[in-house]
């Protein structure tokens, strides 16, 4: 009796979005919704790339989930309204802290496959083909995003059956989609039928905002999630389809790839800023450690008194980036494969002799700058927090903009073209200009190095901020300008996101800058002897900023991103 009882009130609500829960007064349903910028909340936050993907996560804080239940959910949801850079054929990375101060950090990058070896994308010449670490069924490292949604599951509270339903929901009977996922699908739909023998529901000209995108296959391929687990992903049916898939193109994914692939529960990386603590992601995400560099190399300095994006600030926070980007291309991959020297790159006496030729009356050069120690555009972010003080932050993505662009066949879903983010050649610069070495080789079952930060922030030990963005090498960069934008310039949680951004990862060696970056700073930095480049948006950050109790969110303006809660 007490059984059914049981199973009688773990029913799966249906997915109604309540109109409540953004707080905004307006309806809200999958074929006729808006997104929300900025809104301040106070029982629960979720910012994400997609305002229905906000709203899934929304619904399971209402009905009585935590953070990691919403995390899941809108993680679900974006994989099917986002299918640009939202996945189950991704990686990624989760970064909490939980109401009683657990530090959790989830590493479900993608791995090389078993038959990967180190010049696997090198021609009989030796050069590089990033043609095939980037487009189609090689480009692809094992997909480690279920396992990861899973591995994050034992901190959640509602049934795998509730969080799943409305990314089901949305797959099996559509959604409208925006302009801008319009334009994207349209941009890339070429691509679609040259990367798929099997020619996958995106492949479409003449795509328009507005039209219902209705995924079947999708829709099956969750319910045997829902039905099975892990393994209805990593096994049985979806992974028979994987691997059906990799036969048609010239893939390496196998089935053993797939049962063997395991979420790693890292350390998280700690570090101080004027007395807020950051938590972040190690490696082999490169994001905590640059992080943790760039911020400490500016610590002792005014920033505030430079003022915000003067010549003043903008070239010290440059000469930060600088540094920090160069120990990247040297030191830094796969922690289970390569020794990074992680204490030495964040030690107080490394920081200082790194900003020792630091000249503030000139520009610095790269070619004079090298990796300190002798011895890389889609992604999505989701931030969260819940009325209990759990914060989560998760970077997830498929690498470029859909991935491979390779669909599986009869399971609806995009591969990721994370291959590329390994070094394919010493010095040769991957799809973000990021270089490196030995330390990210190609090697069988290891993870590619990544730029991902998932970033939250304590203050006074309290949950404080919850902070991360897409972006590929300019993600470390815009994390880090967005949390000196709050801390040390003051400003309110949409200027913080929304302001300008500048980049500067040591290789090429310039600084690239949104359209709306200050003309006179500009010529003020030229200068110096600086070279600026021209670049579209930097990031797509989304932020939560916890202020007396109350949480105070914005969504980039750069994109769809929308925030809900309640
Ligand atoms: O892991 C990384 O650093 C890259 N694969 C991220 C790519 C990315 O952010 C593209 N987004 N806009």
């Amino acid at each position: 009796m007490k059984r059914l009882l049981l199973s009688l009130l773990i029913v799966t609500p249906s997915f109604t979005f309540s109109q409540s829960i953004v707080g905004s007064g307006k309806a809200i349903d999958p074929y006729k919704y808006s997104g929300h910028k900025d809104h301040v909340y106070k029982n629960g936050a979720v910012v994400t790339a997609h305002p229905l993907a906000s709203l899934a996560g929304a619904q399971m804080l209402k009905l009585g989930g935590n953070a990691f239940d919403a995390a899941i959910a809108s993680q679900l949801a974006l994989a099917v309204v986002y299918p640009g850079a939202g996945n189950i054929g991704g990686g990624g990375f989760l970064v909490a802290r939980t109401k009683d101060g657990k530090s959790i950090s989830l590493d479900y990058r993608e791995t090389a496959p078993a038959k990967a070896t180190r010049d696997m994308y090198l021609d009989a010449q030796g050069n590089a083909q990033t043609n095939l670490s980037q487009n189609g069924h090689l480009a692809s490292g094992v997909p480690g995003t279920v396992s990861g949604l899973f591995a994050s599951k034992k901190y959640a509270k509602l049934p795998l059956k509730t969080l799943i339903q409305p990314a089901i929901d949305l797959a099996e009977k559509g959604f409208v989609i925006t302009a801008r996922e319009a334009s994207n699908l349209n941009a890339t739909n070429d691509q679609f039928i040259k990367f798929n023998s099997l020619q996958p529901v995106f492949a479409k000209a003449g795509w328009k905002v507005g039209d219902t995108l209705i995924q079947k296959d999708l829709a099956n391929t969750l319910k045997r999630i829902r039905d099975n687990g892990e393994k209805g992903f990593y096994e049985g049916e979806t992974a028979r389809l994987i691997v059906e898939e990799m036969k048609r193109g010239n893939g390496l994914i196998t089935l053993a790839d797939l049962k063997n692939y395991k979420t790693r529960e890292r350390k998280t990386l700690e570090f101080n800023y004027k007395g807020y603590k950051i938590i972040s992601m190690p490696p082999p995400s490169s994001g905590g450690i640059l992080l943790a560099q760039m911020m400490k190399m500016v610590e002792k300095y005014p920033l505030k008194s430079y003022g915000f994006q003067t010549v003043k600030s903008v070239q010290l926070m440059t000469e930060a980036e600088r540094r920090a980007y160069a120990d990247r291309a040297e030191h830094l991959g796969d922690p289970d494969f390569w020794k990074v020297p992680v204490k030495t790159m964040m030690s107080d006496a490394y920081i200082t002799k790194r900003m020792s030729d630091y000249d503030s009356t000139k520009a610095g050069k790269s070619t004079n700058i090298k990796a300190g120690i002798i011895e890389s555009e889609e992604t999505t972010h989701l931030s969260i927090i819940d009325k209990w003080g759990n914060m989560v932050s998760v970077t997830t993505t498929l690498n470029g903009s859909y991935g491979s662009r390779t669909v599986v066949g009869d399971a609806g879903f995009l591969l990721n073209n994370e291959m590329d983010d390994f070094s394919v050649k010493p010095g040769m610069p991957n799809m973000y200009g990021a270089i490196g070495g030995e330390a990210n080789a190609i090697a069988p079952g290891k993870r590619m190095l990544s730029s991902m930060t998932p970033t939250v922030v304590l203050k006074d030990g309290k949950p404080f901020m919850v902070v991360g963005t897409p972006g590929g090498t300019t993600i470390p960069t815009s994390v880090y300008q967005t949390i000196i934008n709050i801390i040390d310039f003051g400003m309110n949680v949409s200027d913080a996101v929304n302001k300008p951004k500048f980049h500067h990862q040591w290789l090429p060696d310039e600084i690239l800058v949104e359209p709306t970056f200050k003309k006179e700073v500009r010529e003020g930095l030229e200068k110096m002897g600086y070279k600026i480049s021209d670049r579209n948006a930097i990031g797509r950050v989304e932020l939560i900023l916890i202020k007396k109790g109350m949480f105070e969110t914005a969504a980039d303006k750069r994109g769809d991103d929308s925030v809900a809660g309640y």
